[in-house]
């Protein structure tokens, strides 16, 4: 018989429990999935829901699903209209220098933080790994020969925030943004954004796609506002053994 979940492999290495993902529950699988999820011995598998399915919501409230996310996924086909001040010219951008040792450790350090916002902070089962899991996502990031990350340089040379992309098969990905709590609100991440998704275009990206949770209001005010528009909301439940 054909397997409904799909076994993820870095997962199930990197947080030590055996991951599955699937999507697609509705009544008539949803006996099928709770015996392939057992049979198999499966400690945790991600559940991807779309909001208005409600048999499916059904199905995860009755048998206990968790609920760790609501995924916004955005994307962009057209290049930004560019906004400017005088605050946001007093900063240097610059594209990360992949030679550069100290620029590398602080964004692993930051990209450590900003696993706070992530589903997998969200649940106590994931949440001891989920820094150490941005920090190799930031790393991903940076070695990616095709996408850039862009840094915000403030005058005393201290990064005061950052956007890292990767591109792969004309598909630009936006992953990682942040700006230092000081400076937040002032348009540094619109500036990055606009910058980042210009080089993707010029990189020969044909859309750019990014990812963030509801529960991050500024992320997501963030994106619609350079122009990113949605495309598909998900909700993420963690169904464990
Ligand atoms: C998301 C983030 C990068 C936005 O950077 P930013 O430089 O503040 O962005 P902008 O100034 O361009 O503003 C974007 C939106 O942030 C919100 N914002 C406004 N003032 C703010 C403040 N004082 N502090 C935080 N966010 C503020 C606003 O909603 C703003 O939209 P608006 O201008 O239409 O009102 C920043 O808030 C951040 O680093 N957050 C923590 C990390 C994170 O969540 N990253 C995204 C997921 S990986």
């Amino acid at each position: 018989m054909t397997k409904i979940i799909n076994k993820l492999k870095w997962d199930s290495d990197f947080f030590g429990f055996k991951i599955g993902s699937f999507s697609g529950l509705d009544y008539d699988n949803a006996e099928k999935f709770l015996k392939e999820f057992y049979d198999n011995k499966f400690d945790c598998v991600y559940v991807f829901v779309d909001p208005n399915d409600f048999n499916a919501i059904d199905i995860a409230a009755k048998n206990n699903f968790f609920l760790a996310d609501i995924q916004m996924t955005y994307e962009f086909h057209s290049r930004p209209q560019k906004i400017k001040n005088a605050f946001l010219e007093s900063l240097a951008y610059e594209i990360l220098d992949v030679s550069s040792e100290d620029h590398k450790i602080k964004i692993r350090m930051l990209a450590r933080e900003l696993s706070s916002v992530s589903r997998f902070s969200f649940d106590p089962r994931f949440k001891n790994l989920s820094s150490k899991m941005y920090e190799i996502w930031a790393d991903n990031i940076m070695r990616d020969k095709d996408g850039v990350t862009i840094l915000a340089i403030d005058a005393n040379k201290k990064i005061v925030g950052f956007i890292g992309s990767t591109l792969k098969q004309n598909i630009g990905n936006v992953g990682l943004v942040w700006v230092s709590e000081a400076f937040r609100g002032r348009g540094i991440g619109a500036e990055m954004s606009d910058q980042i998704v210009s080089l993707l275009f010029d990189k020969g990206a044909e859309k750019i796609t990014v990812k963030t949770q509801l529960r991050n209001n500024f992320a997501n005010r963030l994106y619609q506002k350079v122009g990113f528009r949605l495309k598909e909301a998900k909700l993420i439940y963690h169904f464990w053994r």
